[in-house]
């Protein structure tokens, strides 16, 4: 496994590869990598001749008030994981690498950022669909590959590659959880054990609705807000959305039809959380 910290040297490794003729995966991460990045590799492996994995925490997708300073970072532990993958390359790239000085060109969506996360973090999706082209257009990939857990995003990426026809297959990975039920998250390191007794409130909610779909609710406000009802039970809990949107256009919907994604952003204590399933009805 190799590891390259410049554009350049991660040019050089993929134009070799595409020399022989191997196809390409990419894991795009901010590092502090864990089961569920781990199943995006997986997947990476199975379908593409050569894996590489870029770790980069992205300054602009953090509002000013976020977590970017004290997001997790250990460089080690993830090339370990990486290792144990079976990845060919680990490209981590300074701030300075990615963002050169005078750097002022970004892509940005006007749709599906509207709603959900992209209420409360502003600016987040233009960082993401930054980044994520710079990677593509570096990495070159034919696959790249993306959690579930961050559903707008996944929809996001789709709808920016075909948009700006990006030669490359997006595929959605799904969620990997804790034994008990708790979404696979590198912010679940910020939990203290009291706040992570209560997190479990977002796979319970989770679970709620799905069989509340099972059972025929068809009605997306009811439902919405019979899972508020349940999160309102946690103390430590604060809701920032519970939302029943388009799968395509991430825009809410009065009725479950097809397929839906109700998805959450919730705070425990100082931590945001963020869980999600596709109601099919
Ligand atoms: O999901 C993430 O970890 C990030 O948003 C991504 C896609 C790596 C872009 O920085």
């Amino acid at each position: 496994m190799e590891t390259a910290a410049t554009i350049k040297e991660v040019r050089a490794q993929i134009k070799e590869w595409k020399r022989q003729g191997l196809s390409i995966g990419l894991v795009p991460t901010m590092g502090y990598l864990h089961e569920g990045h781990g199943s995006l590799m997986k997947r990476a492996r199975e379908e593409c001749d050569r894996v590489v994995v870029s770790i980069f925490v992205n300054p602009l997708q953090f509002g000013i008030n976020e977590d970017f300073d004290r997001y997790p970072r250990d460089l080690q532990a993830d090339a370990v994981l990486c290792r144990a993958e079976g990845v060919d390359l680990i490209f981590h790239p300074e701030a300075e690498e990615m963002y050169q000085e005078g750097f002022c060109s970004f892509v940005d969506m006007d749709g599906l950022t509207g709603e959900l996360c992209g209420k409360s973090r502003p600016n987040h999706f233009r960082g993401v669909c930054t980044v994520v082209s710079k990677l593509f257009h570096i990495v070159t990939p034919d696959k790249a590959f993306f959690g579930q857990k961050d559903a707008q995003q996944l929809a996001v990426i789709r709808r920016m590659a075909r948009d700006l026809d990006m030669d490359v297959e997006i595929v959605g990975c799904p969620i990997i959880r804790e034994e008990d039920g708790l979404a696979k998250s590198s912010r679940n390191t910020y939990l203290n054990p009291e706040e992570r007794r209560a997190a479990l409130i977002l796979s319970q909610t989770i679970r709620l609705g799905r069989q509340m779909v099972e059972e025929g609710m068809t009605d997306a406000k009811a439902l919405v807000a019979a899972m508020k009802e349940n999160i309102a039970r946690e103390p430590l809990a604060k809701i920032d959305y519970v939302e029943a949107v388009s799968m395509d256009t991430i825009e809410k919907v009065d009725r479950i039809e097809g397929a839906v994604l109700v998805a959450m952003a919730v705070y425990i204590g100082k931590t945001r959380l963020i869980d999600n399933f596709i109601a099919q009805a």
